[in-house]
């Protein structure tokens, strides 16, 4: 199959925005001529491009758990990609790959860095879960809750940024475990959709309260405290939370996307340690990469969760690779409605 464009349209980091939100201007629209595949390499059309808040630390020089993009670099991300043309010996054209080849809608890479993915074991579920429910994001939710949080059936679990790609699963695992699960978020249609169609127990918006107002929303649906906390936003949330905790209550650092602005300069806040050791709580950082080896056994369990009905999962899409930009700015700014997503070619 050849390639249907000879030109490739991609975003390529114009500008680092420290201490400040990401604007439009940080990204440059670029068209440049589709790369021939070299040796042991293939060129993949990309289907859909996952947005994630992970690559506003990308887009930033601090020091991170991963090398920033430089500037007039594409931007990063991973893609659903369909391989047009393949000098790489077992992938051919036609095939559909996992890459790490960010904005753009044509890319060569090596074979040894695409991952092929195997159509008759997703069945009838869709590409785009790949980036999402069955990718990144549904692997979080399942290995932070299995390693760190392991809830317990009876136990009361808060989940911030509880509507999102990690949020929406990490809370109907907790369900499906037996908890009692307390969400919040920045919307009430967000918190309708994760209690009334997902079936969490109660909601919380955190939009215009103070620590002292949300730990008093948490307190009175939480009466005897968190067993676990799984924290996707840091700051006012993250306090409100602390004020609530159970005993051996477990707290899951996942993101702290209320401080991606301000990367590389100090999160001021209150010190919990008293809170942790009163408790005997563990509060510990989690990292998705660091579970690459059950990888297998997480997609297996999510597809069965997903067929069976016990898992949903919402996705937010956009269309065409020019809408990038403005998606992830909402995605930092809780536009999203689910898992967001760039659908880059049909
Ligand atoms: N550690 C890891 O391995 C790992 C892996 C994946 C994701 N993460 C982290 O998990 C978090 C969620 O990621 P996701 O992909 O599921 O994104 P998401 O929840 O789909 O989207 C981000 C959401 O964050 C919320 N938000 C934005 N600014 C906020 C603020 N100042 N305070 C509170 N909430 C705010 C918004 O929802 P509201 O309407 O609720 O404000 C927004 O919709 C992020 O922090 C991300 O970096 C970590």
């Amino acid at each position: 199959m050849a390639p249907s464009a000879s030109t490739n349209k991609r975003f390529l980091l114009a500008a680092r925005p420290e201490g400040r939100a990401v604007v439009e201007s940080d990204f440059k629209l670029d068209v440049a001529p589709v790369s021939a595949p070299g040796a042991d390499q293939i060129l993949l059309r990309t289907l859909f491009l996952s947005l994630d808040p992970y690559m506003r630390g990308r887009m930033s020089a601090a020091r991170s758990y991963a090398a920033p993009v430089e500037l007039g670099a594409v931007m990063t991300g991973e893609v659903v990609g369909e391989i047009v043309e393949s000098r790489a010996p077992g992938f051919a054209a036609g095939d559909i790959v996992l890459a790490h080849s960010g904005w753009q809608e044509y890319a060569a890479q090596p074979a040894k860095y695409v991952e092929r993915v195997d159509r008759s074991q997703l069945g009838d579920l869709p590409l785009s879960y790949l980036l999402g429910v069955l990718g990144m994001p549904g692997a979080t939710a399942y290995f932070a809750l299995d390693t760190i949080g392991r809830p317990r059936s009876g136990e009361t679990v808060l989940i911030s940024a509880a509507a999102g790609a990690v949020g929406q699963v990490a809370g109907q695992i907790a369900k499906l475990k037996g908890c009692r699960v307390i969400a919040t978020a920045g919307a009430a249609d967000k918190l309708a959709y994760v209690t009334q169609e997902l079936g969490f127990d109660a909601g919380i918006d955190y939009k215009g309260k103070d620590a002292e107002a949300l730990a008093a929303a948490i307190a009175a649906h939480a009466p005897a405290g968190l067993d676990v906390f799984f924290d996707n936003v840091g700051g006012v949330t993250h306090d409100a939370a602390m004020m609530n905790l159970a005993l051996h209550a477990r707290i899951i650092i996942c993101g702290v996307i209320s401080a991606y602005d301000r990367v590389g300069q100090p999160d001021i806040g209150t010190r919990w340690n008293r809170q942790l050791l009163v408790k005997r709580a563990l509060m510990q950082g989690f990292l998705v990469s660091d579970h690459r080896a059950r990888w297998p056994e997480f997609r297996m369990q999510m597809a069965a969760w997903l067929r069976q009905g016990r898992i949903r999962y919402r996705e937010d899409i956009v269309d065409g690779i020019e809408a990038a930009p403005r998606a992830f700015m909402g995605l930092l700014a809780g536009a999203n409605r689910g898992k967001m997503l760039v659908r880059v070619a049909a």
